[in-house]
C-alpha cells in the first residue's frame, strides 16, 4: 500500500512517501527548488520520491491532499453562481449549487477518481485541512490522546479539537475562523515590523525582551475567552479576515494600542513590550482552549498539531498550565507536514490499515553516499580531506571557538534542523551568538540560538526535564549556566531545547559526548545549515555553496571536511 501525502496550499507545499504504513520519506518543496517558503505544486518532490523509490504515478494506490475544496463550495454564493459574469464561472457555480442541493455533503472529505493509463484509478482523497493536522496523532506514541489544532485557517476553521483513538480520530469542537489565534499572531508580528505568516519566529522571540505593560490588559480586552473553551475576536480592530486589505491590523487597533507600525530594523522597548504582551496573550488563548479539551474526556495525553504549535515559548508551558502530562508535537506542526497527516488519516481512519509507524526523528529527506559526497568535491576541485572520526573531529574544533556546518545523513522534514544539517558553535563563548550572526544567520539580536543536549544530562543544565527531540519546547537554564552558558541563554533566562538521544542520531549524539570529554559540556549551539533567506541545505552543493559564501570555519560533509 502505498500513500502519496502533499501539501500543495500556502506555504511550503511538500510531498512525502507511506509505504505499508510507515512513513518512508518527506520534503518540502523548498529545500529542492531553492526558493524559500514557496507555495507551487510539489513538483520537484514528487519527481524525486518517484525516482528514489523507482516508482510511476500509477504505483501509488491513494493520494491525500491536506485540503478539502468541497468545503470552500458548501456556502451557496449567489452573485457567484447565479449572476455568472462570464462562461468560466461555471466551473465553480455548477458544483455550488450541487452542494447547496445536497443532504449532507461530506465536509471531511472529497474523492476524486484519478483515471490513468490502462484503466486504472488512483482514488484522491481531499481531506479536511484540520482534520489532516490532527492526523499526526496516528504517527505519534499515543493509542489514545487528546487532539488540539490551532492556525491561521483551514478551508473554514481556524481550529480542531479531537479525540484519538487508536486507528480513529473523532471531532469533538471546532474552531471556525476569523477568529484565529494564528492570524491574531501574525497581526501583532506586523505591527512589530515583521513579516506576517512568515516573521511570527521574530515576535516570539522579541517577546523575551518586554515586560508586562499597558499593552497587556488592552490586548486581553479584545479576547473574549467563551466558557466552552472557544474564544472570539473583536473584529473590529483586525482586518485579518478582509483579504482584499493589504495588512493584518487596522487603524482602529494603531489608534486603540496609541501606536504606529515599526518601521526601523531594530524594536525599541515599545516593541518589545508589544511583542511580550501578544505573547501573553497567545499563552492565556491556548491554554484556556487546553484546560476545557482536556475536561471533555480527562486523558492527560496531547497531540499539538497546526503552526500555532511552531510556538516553543508556550509550548514549554504547557504541562506547567494544564493538565496534560504527555505531549507530541510534531517536527513539522506547520502545512508541510499536514499533507503527511491526510496521508495517514487516509491509511488508518478511511482504508483501517493498523498503526505502526511512530515518528521519532525527521530524517526523512533526501542522503548524499559516501560516493557522491567525494565526487562533488572532487568535481568543484575543492581541497578537501577525509577524516574516520567526523564527530571528534567536529567536537574539537567547536571547543576551539570554530562554527562549522555539519551535513551527515538524511535531510530533515520541517524547519528544524536537529543534527543532519546543522551549524554548530561553542555555547559558551560570549560573543558567539554575535559571530554566528556575523558570518552567516545575519538575525536580528533577539532570536535565540538552540542548545542540543544529551538527553540524559538535560536536567543537571534545565530547571526541569522535558523531551524534546524536535526543538519543540522553550525550557528554563539554571541560574548558575545562565552566565556559563551565554550562547544558548536567551534574554528571558530560557533555551529552546533540542533533547538528543542516541537512538535518534548517533551520530550527533558521539559529536556532543566528544564535546562534553573536552569541555564537560554536554551542549552545542544547533541552528539550521543555511544563510539568511535561503532554505536549509539539501544537496552537498547547497552545502559548498553555503561554506563558501558564508563565514564558516568549517564545514563537515559525511566523512570528509574543507577548512578554511
Ligand atoms: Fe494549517
Amino acid at each position: 500500500m502505498k500513500i502519496l501525502g502533499l501539501n500543495t496550499i500556502g506555504f511550503n507545499t511538500s510531498a512525502s512517501l507511506i509505504i505499508n504504513g510507515e512513513l518512508k520519506f518527506a520534503i518540502e518543496e523548498e529545500r529542492l527548488s531553492r526558493e524559500k517558503r514557496t507555495r507551487k505544486f510539489p513538483i520537484l518532490s514528487i519527481n524525486y520520491i518517484l525516482k528514489k523509490y523507482s516508482l510511476k504515478i500509477e504505483d501509488f494506490d491513494a493520494i491525500a491532499i491536506s485540503w478539502n475544496p468541497g468545503i470552500n463550495l458548501e456556502k451557496f454564493d449567489l452573485t457567484q453562481s447565479e449572476g455568472n459574469s462570464y462562461i468560466p464561472s461555471i466551473l465553480h457555480s455548477v458544483p455550488n449549487h450541487l452542494f447547496r442541493i445536497a443532504n449532507n455533503p461530506n465536509s471531511e472529505m472529497v474523492i476524486q477518481d484519478l483515471l490513468i493509463e490502462n484503466n486504472k484509478k488512483i482514488k484522491v482523497f481531499y481531506i479536511n485541512h484540520h482534520l489532516s493536522h490532527a492526523s499526526s496523532f496516528f504517527f505519534s506514541k499515543f493509542k489514545k490522546a487528546n487532539i488540539l489544532t490551532l492556525d491561521a485557517f483551514g478551508e473554514k476553521q481556524s481550529g480542531g479539537l479531537y479525540y484519538g483513538n487508536d486507528n480513529k480520530i473523532q471531532k469533538l469542537s471546532d474552531l471556525y475562523f476569523p477568529h484565529s489565534l494564528g492570524s491574531f499572531y501574525s497581526t501583532f508580528t506586523q505591527l512589530c515590523g515583521f513579516r506576517a505568516q512568515s516573521d511570527e519566529w521574530k515576535l516570539m522571540g522579541a517577546s523575551a525582551y518586554g515586560e508586562k505593560s499597558i499593552f497587556y490588559n488592552k490586548i486581553k480586552n479584545l479576547v473574549d475567552l467563551k466558557k466552552d473553551g472557544i474564544f472570539e475576536l473583536d473584529l473590529n480592530y483586525f482586518n485579518h479576515y478582509l483579504f482584499h486589505r493589504p495588512n493584518f491590523y487596522n487603524e482602529k487597533l494603531l489608534k486603540y494600542l496609541n501606536i504606529q507600525v515599526n518601521k526601523s530594523e531594530t524594536l525599541t522597548s515599545k516593541y518589545y513590550n508589544l511583542a511580550y504582551a501578544a505573547q501573553t496573550v497567545f499563552e492565556d488563548i491556548l491554554f484556556h482552549i487546553l484546560n476545557n479539551l482536556y475536561k471533555k474526556n480527562k486523558n492527560s495525553n496531547l497531540v499539538f498539531a497546526g503552526g500555532c504549535a511552531l510556538n516553543c515559548l508556550a509550548n514549554g508551558k504547557i504541562i506547567h498550565k494544564t493538565k496534560f502530562k504527555d505531549i507530541f508535537i510534531p517536527p513539522v506542526p506547520d502545512d508541510s507536514g499536514a499533507g503527511t497527516g491526510a496521508a495517514f488519516y487516509v491509511n488508518n481512519n478511511i482504508l483501517n490499515y493498523k498503526r505502526k509507524y511512530v515518528m521519532k526523528n525527521n530524517y526523512l529527506g533526501p542522503e548524499s553516499s559516501k560516493l557522491e559526497i567525494k565526487e562533488k568535491l572532487s568535481k568543484y576541485k575543492l581541497d578537501y580531506k577525509f577524516t574516520n572520526k567526523p564527530e571528534k573531529l567536529a567536537a574539537n574544533m567547536i571547543a576551539s571557538g570554530k562554527i562549522i556546518g555539519w551535513f551527515q545523513g538524511r535531510l530533515e522534514f520541517g524547519d528544524r534542523a536537529l543534527g543532519n544539517r546543522s551549524i554548530l558553535a561553542d555555547p559558551r563563548q560570549k560573543d558567539i551568538k554575535d559571530r554566528i550572526n556575523k558570518v552567516i544567520k545575519y538575525r536580528e539580536i533577539f532570536r535565540p540560538f538552540a542548545p542540543a543536549v544529551l538527553d540524559e544530562k538535560v536536567k543537571y543544565y534545565f530547571e526541569e526535564y522535558q523531551s524534546s527531540d524536535f526543538m519543540e519546547k522553550t525550557v528554563k537554564i539554571k541560574s548558575k549556566y545562565k552566565k556559563k552558558l551565554p550562547g544558548i541563554t536567551h534574554n528571558d533566562g530560557t533555551g529552546r531545547l533540542q533533547t538528543v538521544k542516541k537512538i535518534n542520531n548517533p551520530k550527533f549524539y558521539q559529536l556532543i559526548k566528544e564535546f562534553c570529554k573536552l569541555t564537560d559540556y554536554p551542549i552545542v549551539i544547533n541552528t539550521s545549515l543555511n544563510y539568511k533567506g535561503d532554505p536549509v541545505c539539501a544537496s552537498v552543493e547547497d552545502a559548498i555553496k553555503t561554506y563558501h559564501l558564508s563565514g564558516l570555519d568549517c564545514i563537515i560533509i559525511g566523512n570528509y571536511y574543507i577548512i578554511k
